[in-house]
């Protein structure tokens, strides 16, 4: 059965990669959540997809230039004018936290594409053991040498490289980094690519898909997981 990941939580309806995102979409009945993690100056993981505050909050500037107390004062529903409620910036152990009472899956996207945060993957890798959460958890990142070093680190632990262009045989290099999956955009991943990748062992998750004939392509392609703004519509198409 093709999964249902909900992408930065139930972000269609609810501020993206908040907690209460997070728990909607584990709520509708969402297989797994994919959330996007940044370090702020005093080393907290946190989640939020921008390297800046300014889109998603009522703040401005980098997050590796607040400490996690200040950022935490921030209104991370700020520009989801459909919802009146302030939301935080959760830091990565909260979500970790809760997921140690249901039994969703997590995909945490390591951003460090354009901020090289020191010591990201040591962090992430170490939070997600000490929870006991190895199993439940895919790291994925366009940042393909960082996802060889999680690896190295932590060869338990599920890594699957994002590609957002077409390639050749992307399945043999995602097996030569230690992955197991692969996470395209969805517009390179024709039927044939799904195919061959799931015949050579490697799992499939193409992201964003939220269109409803979009989705049923990939369910009828039998892709391992589709990654959705919409969790909700993609369960109805699945049923
Ligand atoms: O993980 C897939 C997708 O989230 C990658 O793109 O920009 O939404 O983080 P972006
Ligand atoms: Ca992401």
């Amino acid at each position: 059965m093709t999964l249902i990941f909900a992408h930065r939580g139930y972000s269609h309806l609810y501020p993206e990669n908040t907690m209460k995102a997070f728990i909607e979409a584990e709520r509708v009945g969402a297989d797994g959540l994919e959330l996007d993690v940044q370090l702020t100056k005093d080393g907290e993981i946190v989640v939020i997809h921008d390297e800046k505050v300014d889109r998603t909050t009522n703040g401005k500037g980098f997050i590796k230039d607040f400490t996690f107390k200040d950022l935490r004062k921030l209104d991370a529903s700020y520009n989801k004018k459909t919802f009146l409620h302030k939301e935080p910036i959760p830091a990565l152990n909260e979500v970790l936290e809760w997921m140690t009472t249901n039994q969703v899956i997590c995909n945490i996207e390591l951003k460090n594409g354009v901020i090289p945060y020191k010591g990201l993957e040591e962090k992430v890798i170490a939070l997600i053991q000490s929870y006991g959460l190895t199993e439940r958890v895919i790291l994925s990142s366009f940042n393909h040498y960082s996802l060889v070093y999680c690896y190295r680190l932590a060869p338990e632990i599920e890594t699957a490289p994002l590609f957002s262009e077409g390639l050749y045989m992307p399945w043999v290099y995602a097996q030569s980094i230690g992955a197991k999956s692969m996470h395209p955009k969805y517009t390179v991943a024709p039927n044939e690519l799904i195919r061959a990748s799931l015949d050579y062992g490697i799992s499939v998750r193409p992201y964003t898909v939220n269109k409803e004939k979009d989705m049923q392509r990939l369910f009828t392609a039998e892709c391992s997981a589709l990654i959705t703004d919409d969790p909700a519509k993609a369960l109805r198409i699945r049923k």
